[in-house]
Parts: structure tokens; sequence; C-alpha cells
């Protein structure tokens, strides 16, 4: 496995698997590695002649600076796992690499980007529309995985990558978005980098989130879409250091919110919840149908 941190160098790797007629998968993280991560790299590995891992705390996707320093940096132990799971290139780079001028590209997307995430933070999905998109430009990959825990960001690439195909973007044309299942602990938390910033009392309340969606999905069955929400809300802050910041059962395809269970064929509940007195922001979602 070979680290690479410049724009430069990974270009001239991925030419050169290119004029070998290797497929290319790519997989972008913020390092940090869990075995979320390591299940996309896996697929990845599987599926490609060459897999590509970026390893890249993107500061312009953090509306709040806090949050962008407190993010856990560990790159010696995220390559070694890389290693191990047969990763053939680690793309590293500094912010000045990425960034040698500010980034003053906007993406819009509605209503995918300016709901539920979009909303409470605002400027995010900007942000990963533009390191996503430097990214694809860079490798130009035949396959990018994603983690469906974000389920937001992928309804969000996933138009970007359309309006890229719309504007005649060979590397967008070719492209195929693979989104990889939620890999959760035994207790049902769903594995998340931020989860190492929870107080051992944090990490002992945070399945509760998990928890309540099964539950929401059983109640579902014989209750409103609006009643299904209020049961999950309340279920989760009635625990003592959780608190919901937003819950949402959408159109898994457009992300619009639903009323009625008929609404759309695919129905995804997203939450966002506080935990702890930090406090650290958990996302998990659950589908209904
Ligand atoms: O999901 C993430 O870790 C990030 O948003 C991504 C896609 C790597 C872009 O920085």
């Amino acid at each position: 496995m070979e680290i690479i941190n410049s724009v430069k160098e990974l270009k001239a790797k991925v030419a050169a698997l290119r004029d070998n007629s290797k497929t290319v998968g790519l997989v972008p993280t913020m390092g940090a590695l869990h075995a979320g991560h390591a299940s996309l790299v896996k697929r990845s590995v599987r599926e490609n002649h060459a897999t590509i891992v970026s390893v890249f705390v993107n500061p312009t996707q953090f509306n709040d600076k806090k949050d962008l320093e407190a993010y856990p940096r560990t790159l010696f132990a995220d390559c070694k796992l890389l290693q191990s799971l047969g990763a053939d290139y680690v793309f590293a780079p500094s912010v000045e690499e990425v960034y040698p001028e500010p980034d003053t590209r906007s993406f819009s997307y509605p209503p995918t980007d300016t709901v539920m995430e979009g909303a409470f933070r605002p400027g995010h999905f900007n942000g990963v529309c533009q390191i996503v998109s430097k990214l694809f430009m860079f490798v130009e990959p035949d396959r990018a995985y994603f983690g469906e825990k974000d389920f937001q960001q992928i309804a969000v690439i996933r138009a970007m990558v359309a309006d890229y195909t719309k504007r005649g973007e060979e590397w967008a044309k070719r492209l195929e978005i693979r989104p990889c299942p939620i890999i959760r602990e035994e207790d049902g938390l769903a594995l998340s980098s931020r989860n190492t910033l929870l107080a051992p009392n944090e990490r002992d309340i945070a399945p509760n989130i998990y928890k309540a969606l099964k539950d929401s999905v059983a109640f579902s069955k014989t209750h409103t879409v609006e009643e299904t929400k209020q049961m999950t809300i309340q279920q989760i802050n009635a625990v003592e250091g959780l608190e919901v910041q937003y819950y949402d059962i959408v159109n898994a395809i457009t992300l619009e919110s639903v009323t009625s269970w008929d609404d759309a064929e695919h129905i995804q509940g997203c939450i966002t919840v506080f935990c702890g007195a930090k406090p650290i922001r958990l996302i998990d979602n659950i589908n209904y149908k």
C-alpha cells in the first residue's frame, strides 16, 4: 500500500492504472476509521482492481470550528487498518494541497441538501460537495463507496453526480455510487468516528437511539407517521442525557417529509440526537419500507 500526499502523484497513479485497464474504487473518508469504513474498503477491494482511500478532514464541511478541531485524527492507525484490508493507495493530502485557493463553488440540490442536516448545519453539504467533487475529479473512479449512516449525504452526492452528468462530464457518467449498510456495535449504536468522543456514561445511553428507532418500526404498523414520529422523539428524550434535535420520516429518494405511509414507495426515518453534556451529535436512520 502506498501513501500519497499530492494531487499530482495521485493523478499519475490513477493514469497508470487506467493505462493498464484497471478499474478503480474510491472510498472517501475523514479518517478515524472503524469497522464501518472497513466494510466499504472490503467491498471496494472485492469489486475493483485497485482501491484508493482518501483520508482528509475536510474543513469546508464543518460549520462549527470547535467540531473541526475536536475531530479525531489517527492517520497512523488508519493506514495500518487499510493495509490489512488490502487497500492499494491512501490519499492523505494537506488542506493547502486540496484547497490551494478558497473553493468558492456553490452547490444547491434542494430539497436533498436543505432539509434535516442541511437545515441544522448550514453550508455542510456545500462543503461535502466541494470535497467529494474534487476527489471525483482527481480520481475519476469507476465506483465510490459511502456508508448509509450518512443517509442524506448519499442523496446529496447522487444529486451532484446527476448534475455533473447532465453537464456532460464523462467521469460523472461512468461513476457508480455504491451505498453500504450501517455497521452497528453489538448494542445497536451505529459506528461513527464521533463515538470515540463519548464519555463512558454517554456511551452507555447512546444505544437507546437505535432501540427507539427499532421500536418505532413495530409501532408504525398500527400508527400514523405523526404518531410514530412523536413516539420516537418521546422515547429518546425520556432518557436523561439524550435530546433529539430532529426526527423526520421522509421519502427515501427525495428526502421530502411524508405524512402517510402511502406517500412513497421507500420511507426512511432520519434522526439527530445530542448526547451528553458537551454534547456529541449522533445521527442514525432506519428504513420503514
Ligand atoms: O462521510 C464522510 O466522512 C465525509 O463527509 C466525506 C464523504 C469523506 C467527505 O469529507
